[in-house]
């Protein structure tokens, strides 16, 4: 999957991705990380096709995502929205994640089966016949990833998956991203889950690549995490005054 100096400006001249080159390998895990208003769920919009380019392309496999092919496309690309309010539209959580498998021609058996395993891995079990319009937001997001699993595509791009989620949940989508036979792209504000998920980081500035590279290796750049807005390292600041030994009398 690549995107070829792939510019975007909505209609109303705002310039949000500018010149944007990057390649993502099958199989790979990739974050993307920026300050807000950087471009991020904007580039994710381009994957399947939500938004076409201004110039360049987006390929996928070889082929550029365009009006032509965007059946096929969204088949292999899923995308779990900022905003699960976006991705939500069926009256129970069952029925919602049943969606998609239906859609794509799977049989009643294969859905179930796939709709109990994404609710599984969603920690969803009990929540069937509720209305997805009455949760709270964190477990409309667990609904929204539960849909776009169910589905199985071979490349999964995540739009902050871990916002509104506890603790214990995102330490369970850790480990159901990590598992994850697909080639995945995951945008996070959230910092440490977003480097325990993927293996390359890549910062988004403006609208420009900044930086990609190990994630280990872009996390440990203090200056260049500066200069983007988005240096998280004060948070280890308030972790040592928490953890700091009583000082003695
Ligand atoms: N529909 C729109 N019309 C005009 N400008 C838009 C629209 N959507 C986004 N933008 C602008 O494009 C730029 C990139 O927005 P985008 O949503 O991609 O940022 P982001 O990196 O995902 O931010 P966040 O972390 O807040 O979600 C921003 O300056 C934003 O104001
Ligand atoms: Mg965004």
């Amino acid at each position: 999957m690549e995107a070829d100096r792939l510019s975007y400006r909505y209609p109303d001249g705002r310039l949000a991705l500018d010149n944007l080159s990057l390649n993502i390998e099958p199989g790979e895990r990739l974050g993307i990380i920026g300050a807000s208003g950087a471009g991020k769920s904007t580039f994710l919009l381009h994957l399947n096709g939500v938004l076409l380019p201004s110039s360049g392309a987006i390929r996928i496999a070889g082929e550029a995502v365009g009006r032509g092919n965007l059946t096929r496309i969204r088949g292999r690309v899923g995308i779990v929205f900022q905003n699960p309010d976006d991705q939500l539209f069926t009256p129970t959580v069952e029925e919602d994640v049943a969606f998609g498998p239906l859609n794509m021609g799977c049989n009643p058996a294969e859905t179930a089966e796939r709709v109990a395993l994404a609710l599984h891995q969603m920690k969803l079990e009990g929540y069937e016949k509720r209305s997805t319009h009455d949760l709270s937001f964190g477990e409309k997001r667990r609904v929204a990833l539960a849909t776009v699993l169910a589905m199985r595509p071979s490349v999964i791009a995540f739009d902050e998956p871990f916002a509104n989620l506890d603790p214990a949940m995102v330490e369970q989508l850790i480990g159901v991203i990590q598992g994850l036979d697909a080639t995945v792209v995951l945008i996070s504000q959230e910092i440490l889950p977003a480097i325990a998920s993927v293996d390359r980081l890549a910062v988004f500035h403006a609208g420009k690549l900044a930086a990609v590279g190990p994630a280990l290796e872009i996390a440990a750049d203090r200056a260049l995490l500066q200069r983007c807005g988005i240096d998280f390292h004060f948070y280890a600041g308030i972790w040592a005054r928490i953890l700091k030994p009583p000082s003695a009398p």
